[in-house]
């Protein structure tokens, strides 16, 4: 099978693969479809196998998702799409994936559904065109992480002073969890409570995620936090001589008409 969203992720995962953010199998994506489109490709009365999910997702039920499979590496999903990936369904009792495409060798859904189907219904709660979560490993978010404090305030305040573009981009600001264990319903719940507010999250130590109405809006607030990191960590052990104000970054704000976290700086 070929579709327009298959394409779409092999297209995600290959360009964050070549980004260096994807080692290994480091990271995995969900994005919900159309009834309509799926049923153009696959015979939707066809279930090849149930799997539970481990949490009750009422707000799901009936809803299409095409998945990474865990342990897979985004390096591989363009030469295998059917092994590396999978299409589901939320059954009736919300506690079920029912597959219908892919996981060819037997395997599953990303180790952080959780994370990824509590992100979506928090995120459908106050966006209900929020299609897509991702989450990846970039390498300069990550080694800020380690330099840096990790507070959603501080944090977001430090990358909207890397570029001119960040308080534009994401005006809600990045919310940042601690490290905590992944691949579990709590780190799901933490990562929905952040959702709520924020549409990048960072895991401490970890990782990222971010949601969006498209592949572009998702991957294009990866890449600017990623941007606004690597300017940080180029940056960081040298004396600052220039910055952007925070006067600076309120006229950006209001000229380009967005509804920033006034309390996220200092005025
Ligand atoms: P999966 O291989 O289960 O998707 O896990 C990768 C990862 O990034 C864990 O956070
Ligand atoms: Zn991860």
């Amino acid at each position: 099978m070929t579709s327009p969203f298959i394409e779409e992720m092999i297209e995600m995962t290959s360009n964050m693969y070549r980004l260096g953010w994807d080692e290994r199998n480091g990271g995995n994506i969900s994005y919900m479809l159309d009834e309509e489109e799926v049923k153009e490709y696959l015979d939707i009365h066809c279930v090849l196998r149930r799997i539970p999910i481990g949490f009750y997702a009422p707000t799901l039920i009936g809803k299409y998702f095409i998945v990474t499979g865990t342990g897979k590496y985004f390096r591989n999903v363009k030469r295998d799409p059917e092994t590396n990936l999978g299409l589901f369904r939320i059954a009736q009792d919300g506690t079920t994936a029912e597959l219908l495409w892919g996981y060819r060798d037997g395997g599953r859904f990303t180790s952080e559904l959780p994370a990824h189907l509590m992100s979506h219904m928090a995120r459908l709660e106050v966006d209900p065109e929020n299609r897509i979560v991702m989450h990846t490993h970039p390498t300069y978010t990550l080694a800020m992480n380690y330099v840096h404090e990790l507070s959603d305030r501080s944090f977001t305040h430090s990358l909207w002073e890397m570029c001119t573009e960040c308080i534009v981009v994401f005006p809600e600001g990045v919310g940042v969890l601690p490290w905590m264990l992944c691949g579990n319903n709590t780190i799901g719940e933490a990562t929905a409570e952040k959702m709520k507010e924020f549409r990048t999250v960072i895991w401490g130590m970890h990782g990222i995620y971010a949601a969006g109405k498209t592949p572009d809006e998702a991957f294009g607030l990866v890449e600017t936090v990623e941007k606004a990191a690597q300017i940080y960590m180029l940056t960081a052990h040298l004396p600052r001589v220039n910055t952007i104000k925070d006067e600076e970054m309120v006229i950006l704000a209001e000229s380009f008409g967005v509804n920033y976290r006034k309390d996220f700086l200092n005025l």
